[in-house]
């Protein structure tokens, strides 16, 4: 292994630039060349790559983003444009890959390992947090703390007014971003996709909320099954004439600011275990975190499916419900 090529792909998330950094740093250490690949594969497409030192990842830990660029790359799905990628791959001598994304990301990496037998080893980075085979995605806390902190301040117009706030979350189809976030800031409700939002039951809630403490929260996951949160306050608001209803959507705000210090440590633990797993000899594998153990598992068994919040974190709902 003499020189890794690494990119970020997909939604950015908080952490990237750890990640990035913890690649470099373990590279050089190995007496590696890591070589950085701008804007995902679209950047591998366009050969826009540079061999990276230390220079370039000091002082970045603390950042949000991504210093490499990201993109979503329609053309990498092209076999005609996967052989440019190809192509540059081995006219710049890589011999390995590291790919910071999500599922669709390691799909890619696949392809290339098919096409090229190139090892390659993915990190699972996005806010979502709903990757199979790691119980944390790097970014997901950054991107909770963040929602923690809007839900407080909206909570404190809430009930100076008296009004009933639906709170938009991201979270694709997940709805770890709402959930986890909902029992972190003491929301009265939360919508996920996973469950089946029932209207009559929120509305029951919410009244019954209301009349202990003239104000409500309702987390909404944006892939609920209702809709949005502008969708759902426009389905009950004639069944709440007498009430004030608000939504604020938090959006993109959620994939930006400074990384926590968890996001920043499973980011450089994630990043250095790839470049070693690499140097070992695996390939096609997710680094992962499961139950505190940073473990590798087959790309195989993460693509095909999305993780769900369990069981208990779904019984915590009723506990949010309860008056
Ligand atoms: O996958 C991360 C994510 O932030 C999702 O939660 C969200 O639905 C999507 O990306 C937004 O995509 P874009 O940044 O392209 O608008």
């Amino acid at each position: 292994m003499k020189k890794i090529a690494f990119l970020t792909s997909g939604g950015d998330s908080p952490g990237m630039n750890a990640v990035i950094r913890a690649i470099v740093k373990s590279c050089l250490y190995h007496e590696i060349i890591p070589f950085g690949i701008y804007d995902g594969y679209q950047g591998m497409i366009e050969e826009r790559g540079k061999v990276m030192t230390s220079m370039d990842v000091n002082n970045i830990i603390q950042l949000g983003g991504t210093i490499l660029g990201t993109a979503r790359s329609k053309d990498f799905l092209e076999p005609y444009y996967r052989g440019k990628a190809i192509a540059f791959l081995k006219k710049e001598n890589v011999d390995g890959l590291i790919v910071v994304g999500g599922d669709g990301t390691f799909a890619g990496a696949s392809v290339l390992n098919e096409e090229m037998n190139i090892p390659v080893m993915g990190i699972p980075g996005t806010i979502d947090n709903d990757i199979y085979g790691t119980d944390f995605t790097i970014g997901f806390d950054t991107a909770l703390n963040t929602v923690i902190s809007a839900v407080d301040k909206i909570r404190d117009t809430a009930s100076s007014h008296h009004r009933i706030f639906f709170v938009e979350v991201m979270g694709r189809d997940a709805g770890f971003i709402a959930l986890n976030s909902a029992i972190a800031s003491g929301a009265d409700d939360v919508l996920i996709p996973e469950e089946k939002t029932n209207l009559q039951e929120l509305l029951r809630h919410i009244k019954d909320t209301y009349k202990d403490q003239r104000s409500v929260i309702v987390l909404v996951a944006e892939g609920d099954d209702e809709g949005h949160a502008f969708d759902i306050l426009n389905k009950l608001k004639p069944l709440l004439p007498e009430y004030d209803l608000r939504h604020s959507v938090l959006g993109h705000i959620q994939r930006g600011g400074s990384p926590s210090a968890q996001d920043r440590i499973l980011a450089t633990k994630m990043g250095v275990l790839a470049v070693e797993k690499l140097i070992s000899g695996e390939s096609n594998s997710m680094i992962g975190i499961q139950n505190g153990r940073y473990i590798s598992s087959k790309f195989s068994s993460t693509v095909k499916q999305h993780a769900k919040p369990d069981l208990i974190n779904l019984n915590l709902i009723s506990l949010l419900r309860s008056n």
